[in-house]
């Protein structure tokens, strides 16, 4: 029946809280990877989870990918506060990711009624061309934005899934790997552990300020994603997980 269902999702749910130690786990029935009903109904939970906390001058961050894509589209149009503000975690103009985010951004904050501000940085950098480009003012004005604010929303991905889209060449793909890289977030990579084996050289979020935002909301389904799941959890206990039912049972089985 339905409500036995129901009750078994919502078990799952407590199981995972426990398991990844984090505040809140919100499991959607299916398989997100597989059937776009689920990815959509993944990104409408996410945007009503994500408009109960939008307050007035507030700051949301968004990240790229399919997930989040999804949760600019399922968003409900409505202003339930004023003068919000949304912004890209990070920046990039060539990878796709990147753009998309810049993108997600837009469409998001216009179904908000609020503004947007994109994060324009050229790919594939050097440690000093970007430290120039830190310095410039409309590149230190978002930068202000990222370190303030109040409200991320993130696709987690897979280690080397993202590295792949991000054309990074093979021998670093390989050595991702090899160095324990199970996932990524906001451009950085993780081992199941949690522990950051590289960051993407781009202008964006900080591990350190990623630990201190208000609310953080970390989306992604499907069993491949298990493991990147499990080590983005173990950044911080205050945040919501939002995924779907193959996830967790692949996460359980690990875990
Ligand atoms: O950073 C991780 C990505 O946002 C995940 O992308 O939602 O397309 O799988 P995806």
């Amino acid at each position: 029946s339905v409500i036995h269902e129901f009750k078994g999702i919502s078990q799952l749910e407590k199981t995972l809280e426990k398991m990844l130690n984090v505040e809140k786990v919100i499991i959607l029935p299916g398989n997100s990877a597989e059937d776009g009903l689920v990815l959509k109904d993944m990104g409408k939970i996410t945007s009503a989870s994500l408009k109960k906390i939008i307050k007035d001058n507030c700051i949301i961050g968004i990240t790229g990918g399919n997930t989040m894509a999804s949760v600019a589209e399922e968003m409900i149009p409505g202003k339930i506060a004023d003068n919000v503000l949304v912004i890209p975690a990070r920046g990039g103009l060539g990878k796709d990711v990147e753009t998309q985010a810049n993108s997600i951004a837009a469409k998001l904050a216009q179904k908000l009624g609020g503004n947007y501000k994109l994060l324009h940085v050229p790919d594939s950098l050097e440690k000093e061309a970007l430290e120039v480009i830190r310095k410039i003012e409309d590149v230190k004005e978002s930068i202000d934005f990222i370190n303030k604010m109040n409200i991320l929303v993130f696709g987690i991905g897979r280690a080397d899934t993202m590295a792949e889209r991000r054309n990074l060449p093979k021998e670093k793909i390989d050595a991702l790997t090899k160095d324990g890289a199970v996932a990524e977030a906001f451009g950085h990579y993780f081992d199941i552990k949690g522990r950051e084996i590289w960051e993407y050289l781009t202008v964006g979020l900080t591990i350190e300020k990623y630990k201190e935002i208000d609310h953080v909301i970390g989306v992604a389904g499907g069993e491949e994603k298990a493991e990147a799941i499990i080590a983005v959890s173990s950044l911080r206990k205050k945040m919501t997980i939002v995924t779907d039912e193959e996830a967790a049972k692949k996460i359980i089985e690990i875990v």
